[in-house]
């Protein structure tokens, strides 16, 4: 079975990002053959700039191996290392019908907010659908905002094998990640770039510490019992902590006598526990790069040998590089 999931460079991975995914996509690099890819071609419908692209998709690299993402287990490699996925994407969007990219959510929301639709957000979902179906992936990891983006890789596969009479693409079920998984931010809402909420991962200690003291509490005063349930801080802490570790900082919330300026500590205190090896292993990772570029490379050439196969049977199937007779 092939597990495969891309995530998208648009800046540095949050709590979110590995709470919410990153962990179990590690997790199941153990058990099935795992393609995980960093999306630099659909980062491109947001970021704008060189070199915040080129920084993004290299930090993403060592961050994820950093996490644990092991290169012996999983192919690890960036989305435009694999040129056939463009390919494979004009094949497709000549089978895709404008009514369904115009049903999905991601682009409806984007012109909502004012961002000018231009056809690399149009057709965002047909370069995803292509991603996926290159790889004759089985499994694919995602969020639930991702969901419809599935269903609409389905359709589109479904599509070309009905015009084109066969199994010619792979049809992929989606795995939505743990719903418990979402992590919430500073302000209590969900942890997302979009919200200006994130804490990340790899921040340096000060800021790290600086954004941990500025998560939003009620005005409870000091001496007073507090609920840990309702309090982000609390609910914060618990992603870092033993079940021995969460009980006893909720005793101190419910005794009362203590600050939330302690509660932050303990967070912060947690959180570099936890992170310890990854930031351990990171810097022994930025001092290697050629290290991390021959695993991006070892990680392309493993998903081109199967993408080139894929494309190949697709091209066939609607007569593109066939020679006459
Ligand atoms: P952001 O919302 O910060 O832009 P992305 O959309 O790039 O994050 O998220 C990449 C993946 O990380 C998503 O597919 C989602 O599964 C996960 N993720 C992001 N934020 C959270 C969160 N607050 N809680 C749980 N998972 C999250
Ligand atoms: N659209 C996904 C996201 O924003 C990223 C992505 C691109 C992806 N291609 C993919 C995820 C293929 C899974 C499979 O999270």
């Amino acid at each position: 079975m092939r597990v495969l999931s891309g995530i998208q460079p648009t800046g540095r991975f949050h709590w979110g990002n590995y709470f919410g995914a990153i962990q179990q996509y590690i997790a199941l690099q153990t058990n099935e053959q795992a393609f995980y890819f960093i999306a630099d071609l659909h980062a491109l419908t947001s970021v704008r700039d060189r070199k915040a692209l080129q920084d993004n998709t290299w930090n993403a690299a060592i961050d994820l191996l950093a996490l644990g993402l092991n290169p012996e287990h999983a192919a690890l490699f960036r989305q435009s290392d694999v040129p056939e996925v463009t390919e494979l994407m004009w094949l497709l969007m000549t089978v895709t019908q404008f009514s369904l990219l115009e049903k999905c959510h991601s682009y409806k929301d984007k012109i909502a907010k004012g961002i000018a639709a231009d056809a690399g957000l149009f057709t965002y979902p047909v370069l995803m659908a292509a991603d996926i179906l290159l790889y004759d992936s089985d499994v694919v990891p995602v969020g639930a905002d991702q969901i419809q983006h599935l269903e609409v890789t389905r359709d589109i596969a479904q599509r070309f094998n009905s015009i084109y009479g066969g199994e010619h693409l792979h049809l992929p079920t989606a795995r939505v990640l743990e719903e418990g998984a979402k992590v919430v931010g500073t302000d209590g809402e969900k942890m997302s770039k979009s919200y200006g909420n994130t804490i990340e991962i790899f921040e340096a200690d000060k800021p790290l510490r600086k954004k941990i003291m500025s998560i939003k509490t009620d005005s409870t005063p000091m001496e007073a019992p507090k609920n840990p349930e309702t309090c982000s801080v609390y609910t914060l802490f618990k992603l870092f902590a033993t079940p021995d570790q969460q009980a006893a900082l909720a005793d101190r919330y419910r005794a009362g006598g203590m600050g939330y300026g302690e509660a932050k500590q303990a967070v912060y205190d947690a959180a570099m526990a936890y992170f310890a090896p990854a930031r351990t292993r990171r810097a022994e990772l930025v001092a290697d790069p050629g290290y991390v570029e021959e695993v991006l490379q070892a990680g392309a050439r493993k998903a081109r040998a199967k993408g080139q196969e894929v494309l190949q049977r697709v091209r066939r199937a609607c007569g593109i590089g066939c020679s006459a007779g």
